[in-house]
C-alpha cells in the first residue's frame, strides 16, 4: 500500500478532525502518500481529492465539524456512482481508504470494497453511539456533555418557574443519548425509541412528583420515539395533567457541534492511528473500535448487522428509582 485516502461521511461528529489528523500523520510517518476526499462519497464521485501532508492537519485536533466536509450522498448508492468513484481513486493510484462515519457510511464502504479492488477500514464516527463493535463512537462523549450542559440550564429555569419541560434529544433510532443523559441530569422520565410509552403511566409519575412537592420536572424524549416527539408528547400530557406550566425544547443540531472532549480526542487519535496500521497489515472491510479500553476489530458486516444499543433496562429502571 502506497497511497491512502481519508474521508468523512454522514452526520459530522466532534472528534472527526482529530481522527483525520491521526490518519494523515500515521500514514506519512510510515512513508505513505496521503490524500483527503472532500465532501465524503460525493467528493469521490466528483474527483474532489487533494494531497495532504503533516501540516495540512495542524491545529485541528480541538475543532468540531470536519475540515474535509461531509455529505449524505445518494449517488454513491448506485453502481454508476461507485464505478465513477473507483475510477477517480485509480487516477490518483489510491489503493486504500479510511472512512469515518456511521452506519450509512459503512454500508457504502462495504459495498464499494466488495465491488472494487480497494482496501477499506471504517472508523465509527457518530454522536448516536449505535455501531456494534465499539463501546464508544467518535462524538458521542462530546454530544453527551453538550446535552447535559443544556439540560442543566433548562433545570435552572424550570425550577425557578415550577415548570415541566419536555426536552428532545438526537439519536435517530438509538435511545443511547436519551437514556444516559436522563441519568446524568436526573430527569423525571425518559422516552425511548426502543420502548413503548404509556402516557397514563407518565402522567401518574409526574402527578406523584407534584404531590411530593417537586418544583420542576424534566422529561427527555428521544427523537426516534415511536409515539411522537417532544411537542406531541407534551400535548398529550397537558390534556390530562396541567399541574405544571409546560414547555418544550428541541436541542437539535447544537448537539453535533463544539470542540471535542478530551475523551473524543484521545479516542479519535487511537482509532485513526489503528485504522492506518490495520491497512498497512492488509486488513480490509473492518471497523476499528474500542472495547474495554482495547482497540478491537469488527467486520463491517457485523458492525452493521448487530445494533449496538440494546436497551439497558437496568439503567431505565434506575432513572425511575432515582427520580422519585
Ligand atoms: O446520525 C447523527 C444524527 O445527528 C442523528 O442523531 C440525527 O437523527 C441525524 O444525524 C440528523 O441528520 P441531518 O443533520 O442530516 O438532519
Amino acid at each position: 500500500i502506497k497511497n491512502i485516502a481519508v474521508l468523512t461521511s454522514g452526520g459530522d461528529a466532534p472528534g472527526m478532525n482529530a481522527c483525520i489528523r491521526a490518519v494523515v500523520r500515521t500514514g506519512i510517518y510510515n512513508g505513505i502518500n496521503m490524500f483527503g476526499v472532500l465532501q465524503g462519497y460525493q467528493g469521490l464521485i466528483t474527483n474532489n481529492i487533494i494531497p495532504m501532508d503533516a501540516r495540512s492537519v495542524s491545529n485541528i485536533i480541538h475543532m468540531g465539524g470536519t475540515i474535509l466536509k461531509t455529505a449524505r450522498c445518494l449517488e454513491f448508492k448506485t453502481d454508476e456512482g461507485q464505478d465513477l468513484a473507483f475510477e477517480n481513486l485509480k487516477a490518483h493510484n489510491i489503493d486504500a481508504l479510511v472512512v469515518i462515519g456511521g452506519d450509512g457510511t459503512f454500508t457504502g464502504a462495504r459495498r464499494f470494497a466488495q465491488r472494487h479492488q480497494i482496501n477499506v477500514i471504517g472508523v465509527p464516527g457518530t454522536i448516536d453511539n449505535d455501531l456494534y463493535g465499539s463501546d464508544f463512537t467518535l462524538g458521542y462523549d462530546t454530544a453527551m456533555n453538550t446535552v447535559v450542559e443544556a439540560i442543566d440550564k433548562i433545570r435552572d429555569t424550570a425550577d425557578a418557574h415550577d415548570r415541566l419541560f419536555f426536552v428532545e434529544v438526537m439519536g435517530r433510532d438509538s435511545g443511547c443519548i436519551a437514556l444516559r443523559s436522563a441519568i446524568a441530569c436526573g430527569a423525571e422520565a425518559v422516552l425511548l425509541p426502543e420502548k413503548e410509552t404509556s402516557i397514563d403511566e407518565l402522567v401518574k409519575q409526574l402527578g406523584a412528583g407534584a404531590v411530593t412537592k417537586k418544583t420542576s420536572s424534566i422529561v427527555i424524549v428521544s427523537e426516534g420515539h415511536k409515539q411522537g416527539g417532544a411537542y406531541d408528547i407534551a400535548k398529550h400530557v397537558k390534556e390530562r395533567f396541567d399541574h405544571y406550566d409546560t414547555k418544550v425544547t428541541i436541542l437539535g443540531h447544537l448537539q453535533r457541534g463544539g470542540s471535542p472532549s478530551s475523551f473524543d480526542r484521545i479516542l479519535a487519535s487511537r482509532l485513526g492511528y489503528a485504522a492506518v496500521n490495520e491497512l498497512l497489515k492488509g486488513s480490509t472491510q473492518m471497523m476499528v473500535g474500542l472495547r474495554g479500553n482495547e482497540i478491537a476489530l469488527t467486520s463491517l458486516d457485523e458492525a452493521l448487522t448487530e445494533h449496538n444499543f440494546k436497551l439497558e433496562s437496568d439503567l431505565l429502571e434506575m432513572t425511575h428509582v432515582l427520580s422519585i
